[in-house]
């Protein structure tokens, strides 16, 4: 049993050092914010991560766990020092904003009277483990104190954390003093993880490229499924297609609304800042960044196309978290989405699973109506919108669905739903990249053979993983599998 400090109860602290007790450390969590800290205490999770409150819960009774306001306390007696904080974009949208790990790392300095190691798990520019060991240093009050520190960046997302904490793919370790990377090595033993050392600036960078990588393969999807939408390809097919082939796979090709949340954004925008900064001009990024932004777009637009004038209309947004299983509203797409439709007069009423809590504070004062269901939210509306990828939004009871709507025009900006269905139904359906036959600029098909295109893979079958769309078995190379693919319009 290691004595452990968690700077920061976050999505990511709060996951760590819940982790970490359940490993069988000692584990304290301290945080800025004393009503996050009594909630916590009480046994009142404040952010919604699926499997978290069980684990806490046991934790704490087990005594393992206990969280905080006071750093002498967190302190005392800590092995190891995690700092968790948040590190969001600057104010000017740019670089990484590190005023929260500067003050996280005055706080231990001040606080620290024994030997410990410093464990950045806080996403930070590269660099970034420089600074918190040189304000350690300036401010310590014992500067015979051995205080290193490691890099050991977060992979976990959020909707799974704890999974993720508990498998992950691999710990990174990166410092100068490699008898403190080793240390921490020790805590993630009974993972069985694959351990990569590096030195300090290679851990931070591994962060931002895999971030970097992760939101271009969601961008290149979304670029691809422009495409495809003018040329009568189905994207969510061709992700699949593309998927099976492993030096490519499946994950984060999946053609939407592009990425939003806490982490990719800033992440990216970082990477491009600190490479602008060392007289770069990373040009792929900046694309990456400009075609997410157009993807929300892309939402509005569809609904234009299909309402004319948005003014007065009633439009339901279904889904407002960046993700399914989070509520977590940072850099949500629906937040933009619904700016745009207010801004264009529409009346906006809203539903989502999980975040009815924190969507408000998100848009503070916004004139949305928050309903307790999809069907409250869609009912009388001349249009939907599905912006959040919640499970529960691929079971709808459709029909129900489309009496309740005024004009059944559905924009899927998660690619959900089955364009055939949706057109079989009576709505007027248009997904991401899907084909849209009869539209201005779409390429018609020439074959729309209905004996092709049936046999469906699923996730049962070793498929997608999306169990609801898969690759069709094709009899003819140009044929159209989707006999009403092009209905919708
Ligand atoms: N959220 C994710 O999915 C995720 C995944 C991987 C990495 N990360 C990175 O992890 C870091 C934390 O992210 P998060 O989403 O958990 O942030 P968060 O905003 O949810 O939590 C940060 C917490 O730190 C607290 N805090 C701020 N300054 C403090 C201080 N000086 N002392 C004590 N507590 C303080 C805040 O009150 C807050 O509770 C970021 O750098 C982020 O980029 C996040």
């Amino acid at each position: 049993m290691r004595t452990i400090c968690v700077i920061g109860t976050g999505y990511v602290g709060l996951v760590t050092g819940t982790c970490l007790a359940e490993l069988g450390n000692r584990v304290t969590c301290v945080d800025v914010i004393p009503e996050k800290v009594a909630r916590l205490r009480a046994g009142d999770v404040p952010i919604y991560e699926p499997g978290l409150e069980p684990l806490i819960t046991s934790n704490m009774r087990a005594e393992r766990l206990q969280f905080t306001t006071d750093y002498a306390e967190a302190l005392a007696g800590a092995e190891f020092i995690f700092i968790a904080v948040q590190t969001p974009s600057g104010d000017d949208g740019a670089g990484a904003d590190m005023r929260f790990v500067e003050s996280a790392a005055r706080s231990i300095a001040a606080g620290l009277d024994h030997s410990a190691i410093i464990v950045n798990k806080s996403t930070m520019p590269v660099g970034g483990g420089d600074l918190v060991s040189r304000i350690v240093r300036e401010h310590l009050r014992n500067p015979s104190l051995d205080v290193p520190v490691v890099s050991n960046p977060e992979f976990l997302r959020e909707g799974n954390a704890v999974e993720d904490f508990m498998r992950p793919d691999r710990v990174v370790l990166g410092a100068t003093d490699q008898r403190a990377a080793h240390e921490v090595a020790t805590l993630y033993l009974p993972l069985r993880a694959p351990v990569v050392s590096t030195d300090l600036y290679t851990a931070e960078m591994i962060k931002y490229a895999s971030n970097a990588f992760l939101a271009t393969k969601i961008s290149f999807i979304n670029e691809m499924a422009r495409i495809c939408e003018r040329l009568g390809a189905d994207v969510k097919e061709v992700a699949a297609g593309m998927g099976y082939d492993k030096r490519i796979g499946r994950a984060f090709l999946n053609a939407g609304l592009g990425y939003g949340g806490s982490c990719f954004p800033k992440d990216v925008r970082a990477l491009i800042h600190m490479a602008a900064e060392a007289g770069l001009h990373p040009q792929m990024l900046e694309a990456v960044v400009a075609i997410n932004a157009d993807q929300r777009r892309l939402v509005v637009d569809k609904l234009r196309e299909e309402l004319g004038d948005l003014r007065g209309k009633r439009i339901a947004v279904l889904g407002l978290a960046f993700k399914d299983n989070t509520d977590d509203m940072r850099d949500a797409p629906a937040v933009d989405i619904i700016h745009w439709l207010l801004e264009a007069g529409a009346v906006v009423r809203a539903y989502d699973p999980v975040a009815t809590a924190t969507a408000p504070r998100a848009m503070p004062g916004w004139p949305i109506a928050y309903c307790g269901d999809v069907y409250a939210a869609v009912d009388g509306c001349d249009g939907a919108v599905v912006a959040t990828e919640w499970p529960e939004f691929r079971h709808l009871d459709l029909p129900r669905l489309h009496d309740l709507m005024g004009t059944p025009v559905l924009v899927d900006g998660r690619n959900l739903l089955d364009p055939r269905e949706m057109a079989r139904l009576g709505f007027r359906y248009r997904g991401i990249g899907r084909p849209e036959a009869g539209r201005p600029g779409a390429r018609q098909a020439e074959d729309f053979g209905d004996d092709v295109g049936h046999d469906r893979h699923n996730a049962s079958r070793g498929g997608t993983g999306n169990g609801t769309m898969g690759i069709h078995a094709r009899r003819s190379g140009r044929g159209r599998s989707d006999a009403s693919g092009g209905a919708s319009a």
